[in-house]
């Protein structure tokens, strides 16, 4: 029997949800993504949950990245529709969720696996978690507000680093940049989470949507102001390039590229 893409569990007023792809690092393709978007959309309606933990199967990866697969013979159209569509359907609707979503970051979060979590409303992670934003090693950008969310979270200085130098950190420099709110042994991690999970659904749900909101509308960067836009031109002009023919093709031939 085919296994679900996205599997949800209820602890109470806490939804656990796990992205269910672990034979490819829950790499975000077309189902698993429209699949979340639907169960995201889902809950932010249940007015029985407060607080919504999100996580990956396996103990390897959070999400290893947009699937590299799927976008390999884009051109710059379709890439711009593959970020347009995406920060809508998904990345946007997390982040302008009403109740809390935290990101339990159990393994590697690269690309639109770090893109996602800081889509989430904060963040833990074990202590052998990985972020990066890897994609100019693909001879492309982000796509799914990493340009913009990163630097709002780290600073621009620590961002242009990781996302020039595709250079991971680990868990403890998350920390300390400010990524991550706390890091805990894996064992330790969704338990961690959906505790938080459930002191948040102990308080008054619309004030906490409320306070949401207000951080949202105080923050740098957010959803449909200019950044993510000129992000998803940015990332469409990549697309149909020699680097980007180079830089996947070597990915998916398991070569190391040749810029
Ligand atoms: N898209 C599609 N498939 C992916 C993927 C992605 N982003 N990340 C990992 N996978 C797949 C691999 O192709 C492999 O599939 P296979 O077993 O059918 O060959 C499987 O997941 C396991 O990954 P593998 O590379 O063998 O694991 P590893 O431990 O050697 O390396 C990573 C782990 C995370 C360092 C490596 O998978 C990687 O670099 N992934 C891509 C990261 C990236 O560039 N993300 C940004 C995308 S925009």
């Amino acid at each position: 029997m085919e296994q679900p893409l996205v599997i949800l569990e209820r602890q109470d007023r806490v939804a656990l949800v796990t992205i269910n792809r672990p034979e490819k690092l829950n790499a975000l393709n077309t189902g698993v993504i429209s699949a979340l978007a639907s169960l995201m959309e889902e809950l932010n309606k249940d007015t029985y949950i407060r607080a919504i933990v999100l996580t990956g199967a396996g103990n390897k990866a959070f999400v290893a990245g947009a699937d590299i697969s799927e976008f390999s013979t884009f051109n710059a159209k379709e890439g711009y529709a593959l970020a347009h569509q995406g920060q809508e359907q998904l990345f946007d609707r997390i982040a302008l969720m009403d109740k809390p979503v935290i990101a339990a970051i159990n393994g590697y979060a690269l690309g639109g696996g770090l893109e996602l979590a800081m889509a989430c409303h904060f963040r833990y992670a074990s202590t052998h978690a990985k972020m990066g934003l890897p994609e100019v090693t693909l001879g492309l950008i982000p796509g799914y507000g990493g340009t913009q969310r990163l630097p709002a979270l780290v600073g621009s200085g620590l961002a242009l680093e990781m996302m020039t130098s595709a250079q991971m950190i680990d868990a403890d420099q998350a920390y300390a940049a400010g990524l991550v709110n706390k890091v805990v042994a894996l064992d330790e991690l969704v338990p961690a989470a959906c505790a938080v999970g459930k002191k948040i659904a102990q308080n008054a749900p619309g004030a906490v949507a409320h306070a949401l909101r207000a951080v949202r509308a105080g923050a740098g960067a957010q959803p449909g102001t200019p950044g993510y836009e000129v992000e998803k031109k940015a990332f469409s002009a990549c697309f149909g390039t020699a680097e980007f023919t180079e830089g996947v093709g070597a990915f998916l031939a398991k070569r190391t590229p040749d810029f």
